[in-house]
């Protein structure tokens, strides 16, 4: 089969090494991809925003299967896009069409689903930029901390936490004057949720659900779980405290009500969804849905996951998921985030990055998510430059397979956590 992959950070890299094992596959196209990716497969010069440049691609080069890595193709409507194109009838397209990426897209779409749904998630409210005086009342509602979000798509950062009222107004405010631009013109003002957060990703074919290896992933700058929150710096493949019984609550109270929130919609939804959860006194709850996998989730969930995903597509545009079993290797996974120093405020880029020539030893995978080839140097290219992971037995094993691996590769100002899966242990 032939496959276009979208995108180009370290999810994309772990995908397309994924697919790339697949004796199904046999072309691989990565669109813009990056260095890591052009090992996989063909890097190719496609804006991911630009539809009609995508179909005419497909065609060009007949492939066979889509794979939409991040979230804005999806929430702007490439599915819907590609599905009305007559002569592009037979693609498979992994990622769910606009009106089921709102679950992503707008907050509060996510939060009215899963209310009618019966989905356990924060109690919220949601207030457009004529109800500043309603929602600065609502904040009475809560005690603190309080959670404020701009509704839509904000590249990880419309959500605030504060601890005073005060700054909570003026972060509503803020979001109403533009702040997060149009993403904020809508507020969803949430009830805080204590607890331990973890992820979970299905691939639907809009009845069945494949559930992939859980993972956490740890999203602050800071060693502890301190300082600002970034895309995330790290993570965990499984989560010990994530046990049979959880992943039961789980299935029965936010996997199968989603699905047949789904139906309800009739929202046909083929593709991942990502759950974004919390287990409160041992209760799992929603903090966010996303249409897409993980980062850096996928970097730890991609070499575990045994089942080849070629194989799952294929069931999941003939809406047999149910025929699969996903196998996944028992062993623990761990990926570590080398970051450019400043991020996730500013930061330089172009820096010469050196180690990463080779094949990584056994046990471990070199992601890459910001770099850049220029003639035979490597250098940075994002906030987010390397994931390393590392696979073992048990978690201490994978973190120092995982860390060996990182203390080989520098560059300049350079920056990683120390501590990922510490907690776990
Ligand atoms: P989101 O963009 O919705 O994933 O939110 C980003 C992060 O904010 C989450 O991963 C949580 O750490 C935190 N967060 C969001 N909503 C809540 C909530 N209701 N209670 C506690 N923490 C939250
Ligand atoms: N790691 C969280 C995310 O991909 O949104």
């Amino acid at each position: 089969m032939k496959v276009l992959l979208l995108g180009s950070g370290g999810r994309e890299h772990a995908l397309a090494w994924k697919i790339a094992s697949s004796p199904l596959c046999d072309a691989l196209f990565i669109a813009p991809g990056n260095p890591g990716t052009a090992d996989c497969g063909q890097n190719v010069d496609l804006d991911i925003l630009d539809f009609p440049a995508i179909h005419q691609f497909c065609l060009d080069e007949k492939i066979q299967v889509l794979l939409v890595g991040p979230e804005e193709p999806l929430v702007r409507g490439i599915t819907g896009f590609l599905r009305r194109q007559p002569d592009l009838k037979d693609l498979i397209i992994c990622g769910p069409d606009a009106v089921g990426a709102q679950l992503e897209g707008s907050k509060a779409y996510a939060k009215a689903f899963m209310a009618e749904s019966g989905i356990p998630t924060a109690r919220y409210g949601e207030f457009n930029r004529d109800q500043v005086d309603e929602a600065i009342a609502f904040l009475d509602t809560f005690t603190p901390p309080y959670v404020i979000k701009a509704d839509g798509l904000a590249a990880g950062k419309g959500v605030i936490i504060c601890q005073e009222k005060e700054e909570a107004i003026q972060s509503i405010r803020g979001m109403f004057d533009g702040e997060f631009g149009s993403a904020g013109h809508t507020v969803v003002l949430e009830e805080f949720l204590a607890g331990i957060e973890f992820s979970v990703f299905a691939l639907t074919d809009g009845k069945h659900a494949c559930i992939l290896p859980v993972a956490k992933d740890y999203k602050r700058i800071g060693e502890g779980d301190t300082g600002p929150n970034t895309g995330g710096m790290g993570a965990v493949s499984p989560v010990p405290f994530i046990d049979q019984q959880m992943m039961e609550k789980v299935m029965q109270r936010i996997v199968a009500p989603t699905i047949s929130g789904l139906t309800r919609r009739q929202i046909d939804y083929q593709g991942f969804i990502f759950f974004g959860l919390i287990a409160v006194e041992g209760e799992p709850m929603v903090i966010e849905y996303n249409c897409r996998m993980g980062d850096p989730e996928t970097e730890v969930v991609m070499p575990r996951l045994s089942t080849d995903l070629l194989q799952m597509l294929v069931a999941m545009h003939e809406r047999k998921l149910d025929t699969i079993t996903v196998e996944m290797d028992p062993r623990t996974a761990v990926t570590v985030m080398l970051v450019s120093g400043g991020y996730p405020g500013s930061y330089p880029k172009g820096l010469p990055v050196l180690g990463t020539d080779g094949t990584p030893p056994d046990h471990t995978w070199l992601f890459h998510a910001g770099t850049r080839q220029i003639g035979d140097q490597l250098v940075t290219n994002g906030g987010r430059v390397l994931a390393c992971t590392g696979m073992g037995s048990d978690l201490r094993e994978a973190q120092s397979r995982a860390y060996a691996l990182a203390g080989k590769i520098c560059f300049d100002h350079v920056n990683f956590r120390r501590d990922i899966g510490r907690d776990l242990e």
